[in-house]
């Protein structure tokens, strides 16, 4: 065998593999995830105005006949928490703003009055980005086409703290069938496949807590959210 093709060869591929892992990591993959399989997303590339932009004129789904407008998301793109929740309201899709209405006012006053944060200082999201018709829940084929415009949406901000209200967006971002009553209170790891992290981030840590809907019917678990919340806020001060 000709020992000269065979060394040629090899550092050919050596050029090659060193070519790509430079690539992928100005895109900001880490080195850890070289090895993991592509995420199978349109958006894997997309910035912060490109993927509003290619939100605001989907209809991948039944929702856009119905929607007015589409609600992507509201806050600082480089915020350490962000809130997500299942989907727009009507209020919500009037305004084209998440958590505006009743449930929103709730979470404004745990943000503000609560945190002593501003809303514009933290990041807000749902895990569908159009409201379904008659407040009812998403369907599983609504949560599958929509999520990858969450999952950017991470990605970009790549916020250190994930509050998850409600189990919609637990479910989604824990990929997990266990109910928000289990779930609550405690730190638990994103896991949402193929999550790409800048190489000096850390994956975004998820408190699940109870939706702010709930609370409006059900004042008494205030409480527990408030202890969610302040768990939150300890984990903050301390990153
Ligand atoms: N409920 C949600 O889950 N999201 C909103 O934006 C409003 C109400």
């Amino acid at each position: 065998m000709n020992t000269e093709h065979l060394r040629k060869d090899y550092l050919q591929l050596i050029a090659s593999v060193r070519e790509h892992v430079e690539e992928q990591l100005q895109l900001g993959f880490t080195e850890l995830e070289l090895d993991e399989p592509e995420r199978d997303s349109p958006y894997a590339n997309f910035d912060l105005p490109t993927l509003t932009a290619d939100a605001e004129s989907c209809i991948k789904c039944q929702l856009h006949e119905t929607r007015t407008n589409v609600v992507f998301g509201v806050g600082n793109s480089n915020a350490d928490l962000m809130f997500i929740g299942e989907a727009p309201g009507a209020d919500e899709d009037r305004q084209g703003e998440p958590f505006v209405g009743r449930a929103g006012q709730l979470l404004t006053d745990i943000i503000q009055s609560g945190m002593k944060l501003k809303r514009s200082e933290v990041y807000i999201a749902n895990v569908l980005k159009c409201r379904p018709p008659g407040n009812r829940n998403p369907e599983p084929d609504e949560v599958e086409t929509c999520s990858p415009y969450l999952i950017r949406q991470i990605e970009l901000i790549q916020p250190k703290v994930i509050v998850a209200l409600g189990s919609f967006a637990a479910k989604m971002l824990l990929d997990t069938k266990i109910g928000i009553t289990k779930l609550r209170g405690e730190f638990h790891t994103c896991n949402v496949p193929g999550l790409r992290v800048l190489p000096h981030k850390k994956p975004p840590v998820v408190m699940p807590t109870y939706h702010p809907a709930y609370l409006l019917r059900n004042p008494n678990a205030k409480r527990e959210v408030w202890e969610d919340i302040q768990k939150v806020m300890a984990f903050l001060a301390e990153a």
